[in-house]
């Protein structure tokens, strides 16, 4: 943690706002376990710390391997930003954080969490749909967390290019998404009865792959699913080449493919079972 933030931070642990931490606890946490106190967190002992969760760890190491520890003052923009865990833990960092989120009751808890952490003047959350991004209205970040997000979208080619619009040619841009399990790789994936036949969507002219997924199907009604999309019933799962090709046409040149993370069989079985991607992105060729 940057010294500045920690000591803000440890002045409210040791300080807290009794009033605001009652409200933490009427509220229905469902992912991110943020710490509150020493001893209180959103989540109690439920899950890791936001702080001591693997991919934030992953994120952190690499942004700082990357930029050479030197993360203060940098631009972060987290996209579908839910319960504003990891716009936290970055703003912990010294980094200028905006996070952004598109459905009201999640963004009520990142403005609990703002109202909290107010001391806090580099963390902020804005509540928009992500369609609605614009350089010109948000401007351009260092850095894009798009964790959890990208398949929840019915366009991801034009949401590349969004991303693209908000950031400069040395950005880093972070994804963490599910991606189309080919028909091989269908039936280990926890997901196939919500998931159509591959096909064919043309964007900009390019031909890209993948599958549709029924965001609502498995609930009475979307809009208690505080997971799921906001502003499509359904999204376009891309496979993994028409990701990258999507993201190469986006300006997103360099793309790296992360493995790790976890004990690497351990990663094999999850990386089949979820079909899940984590990659990270750069413009120029910064490595
Ligand atoms: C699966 S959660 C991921 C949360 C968080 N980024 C993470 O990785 O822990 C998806 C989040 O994106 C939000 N979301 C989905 N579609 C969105 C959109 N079009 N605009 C803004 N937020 C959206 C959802 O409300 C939800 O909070």
């Amino acid at each position: 943690m940057d010294n500045k933030m920690k000591d803000i931070v440890l002045g409210i642990w040791d300080n807290p706002n009794e009033l605001l931490l009652a409200e933490f606890k009427k509220k229905n946490w469902t992912s991110h376990n943020i710490p509150l106190t020493r001893t209180i967190s959103t989540m109690g002992d439920a899950v890791p710390l936001i702080g001591n969760d693997r991919r934030m760890q992953i994120i952190k190491n690499t942004l700082r391997f990357l930029k050479k520890g030197e993360l203060s003052g940098l631009k972060l923009i987290d996209l579908g930003c839910l319960e504003g865990g990891l716009s936290f833990e970055m703003a912990c960092e010294g980094i200028n954080v905006v996070g952004v989120e598109g459905r009201v009751l999640n963004y009520e808890k990142c403005v609990l969490l703002k109202n909290y952490y107010s001391d806090l003047s580099n963390l902020n959350f804005i509540c928009s749909d992500v369609k609605k991004l614009s350089k010109n209205e948000h401007g351009v970040f260092d850095i894009v967390l798009c964790c959890g997000l990208l398949y929840h979208l019915d366009n991801p080619m034009s949401f590349i290019d969004i991303l693209d619009d908000i950031t400069h040619d040395d950005s880093i841009l972070f994804l963490d998404t599910h991606i189309a399990p080919s028909d091989m790789d269908l039936d280990s994936c926890i997901f196939k009865n919500d998931l159509s036949h591959f096909l064919e969507l043309k964007y900009n002219n390019i031909s890209y792959e993948g599958r549709w997924y029924d965001e609502y199907s498995k609930e009475a009604n979307g809009s208690d699913n505080e997971w799921a999309a906001v502003s499509n019933p359904k999204s376009f799962w891309l496979s993994f080449d028409s990701l990258v090709k999507s993201l190469y046409y986006g300006g997103f040149r360099r793309i790296y493919n992360m493995y790790g993370g976890f004990d690497i069989e351990q990663e094999f079985e999850l990386r089949k079972k979820y079909s899940r991607l984590y990659c990270f992105a750069t413009k120029n060729n910064i490595i």
